[in-house]
């Protein structure tokens, strides 16, 4: 039996630092001291907690997540892809009837029949579709209405740049995120529709380097006891997040072809990189938790983190930034950065630790992954965990040779606006790869799991084979 191993503590004990040192000795007796040590990923046992809850349905503690069905079935059908199952075409079907099912009248999926629209569940129904759906009549594809998704879109708009996630309810950028998400698989991509939205992502970077869930008019208080709207700097609204930070980050890569389109296109927003990377690195729970991800400073290791932070390495890479040598280090020209970059190799964030915290202390041994020991599985976890396994596995970059494939395979429709907008995103979307003998798959190859989009949460073959349809391209492979 592995030892306790601690983290260093000033003998000032709080109810925090009870739970931490609680944690770190859990976590030594799940994580062996010896990094040779077997560490299996249960596939079967996975797949068989996958398939109970798809086919019997989810156990009655789920009720509670009433409104989030297509959550549900999201996180279900891409933990099929990530562990490389695809669905019989009965129980695609079923999917795909119950997605539609989710479809409000004006425009959006909401949480379940009959509720209203939001565009948390419309990224979730959506991004279903692109796993179980298909063209044509009763497929799912061609039942979106697009342009009442649209309208729907734009009626959730503001004048900032953000979006309410519903009607009268809040703004938050994991709205911003399935939003842009869903406008580019479904090619909705507007000037319009973007404006604004850089400057508002970028004004929830914190202090500490990552993002908040929003930012807030700041007014100024001025002696004759008014205040002054100032509209150019907004505060971030509460402390950075690695849920936050991955919606941010992941958005602000899918605005950067409209940078140039953005009504100030002379006063440009920025974030800083080089902040948010060494608080991306501060969230790695280091030597003690043995490779688990926090979500925010002084909090506990968890598996979904795997992705929502262990995603962001993958996303800043693909800016050049934070990629190990051997590779074209250092931003790309085109990367907005308000501070000057060193480069860095790849050991800012340990690839094998996070995938030994998931192998050896997310996998549950009745099937299903979770936050931490002695936690039970579920359905979110199970994705996030396999989602945050895929990064740590396998390099996908953006690779040069791939978008001029793609490039060279553009068909122009004249009769769309916002061709270039179309054209830009479409091969910026398309053109990630996994780098050929790039992958570090602890364990051997029969703890393989799919390589994931970084920037959409989907395969890349799915993600492909959805924007091909709706922007009408052929790409040949
Ligand atoms: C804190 O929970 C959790 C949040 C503040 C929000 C987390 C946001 C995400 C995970 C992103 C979701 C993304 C989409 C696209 C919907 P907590 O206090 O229980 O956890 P903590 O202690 O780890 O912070
Ligand atoms: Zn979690």
């Amino acid at each position: 039996m592995a030892q306790p191993r601690r983290s260093p503590d000033d003998h000032y004990f709080t109810d925090t630092s009870d739970i931490q040192s609680e944690t770190e000795s859990i976590l030594s007796k799940h994580i062996p001291l010896d990094p040779d040590a077997p560490h299996p990923l249960q596939k079967n046992q996975h797949l068989q907690f996958l398939v109970r809850n798809l086919i019997q349905g989810f156990p009655s503690r789920y009720t509670s997540q009433d409104a989030s069905q297509p959550w549900l079935l999201y996180w279900t059908l891409q933990s099929f892809s990530v562990l490389g199952v695809a669905l019989d075409p009965d129980n695609k079907q079923k999917a795909i009837n119950t997605i539609l099912a989710w479809q409000h009248p004006d425009g959006g999926f909401g949480g379940g029949p009959g509720q209203h629209a939001h565009l948390l569940p419309t990224y979730a129904a959506v991004c279903a579709l692109a796993i179980a759906g298909r063209p044509g009549p009763g497929g799912g594809w061609d039942q979106i209405d697009r342009e009442k998704m649209y309208k729907f879109f734009m009626s959730l708009k503001q004048p900032d740049g953000s979006f309410h996630v519903s009607h009268d309810a809040e703004v938050d950028v994991r709205g911003i995120y399935c939003l842009l998400v869903v406008a580019h698989l479904l090619d909705l991509l507007t000037p319009e529709l973007l404006d604004g939205t850089p400057a508002f992502i970028a004004s929830c970077q914190t202090y500490e380097g990552g993002f908040s869930c929003a930012s807030q008019p700041y007014f100024s208080a001025e002696a004759d006891g008014s205040t002054i709207l100032l509209d150019t700097i907004r505060p971030p609204l509460g402390e950075a997040h690695g849920g936050y930070t991955f919606c941010s980050l992941a958005s602000w890569i899918m605005l950067r072809p409209s940078l140039n389109l953005q009504e100030k296109a002379d006063h440009l927003p920025t974030i800083n990189y080089q902040r948010l990377m060494r608080w991306l690195v501060q969230m790695q729970g280091g030597e003690i938790e043995l490779g688990g991800f926090r979500g925010r400073t002084n909090k506990l290791v968890d598996g979904c983190y795997s992705w929502w932070v262990g995603g962001c390495f993958s996303l800043l890479a693909s800016l050049g930034i934070g990629r190990g040598h051997g590779h074209d280090a250092g931003p790309s020209t085109d990367a907005r950065d308000d501070g000057e970059w060193d480069d860095v190799d790849e050991s800012v964030w340990n690839r094998l630790s996070l995938q030994r915290y998931i192998l050896c202390a997310a996998q549950h041994p009745a099937g299903g992954l979770r936050d931490k020991p002695p936690k039970s599985a579920d359905a979110y976890h199970t994705l996030y965990c396999l989602a945050g396994l895929s990064t740590a596995q396998h390099n996908v970059y953006p690779s040069p040779a791939r978008r001029a494939d793609v490039a060279a395979a553009w068909q122009l429709h004249p009769e769309y606006p916002h061709e270039e907008l179309r054209k830009t995103s479409f091969l910026e979307a398309l053109s990630w790869s996994e780098e050929e003998g790039g992958s570090h798959v602890l364990g051997g190859s029969v703890n393989r799991v799919n390589a994931t989009h970084p920037v959409f949460g989907l395969t890349m073959t799915h993600t492909e084979g959805i924007m091909s349809h709706f922007y009408k391209q052929t790409i040949p492979r």
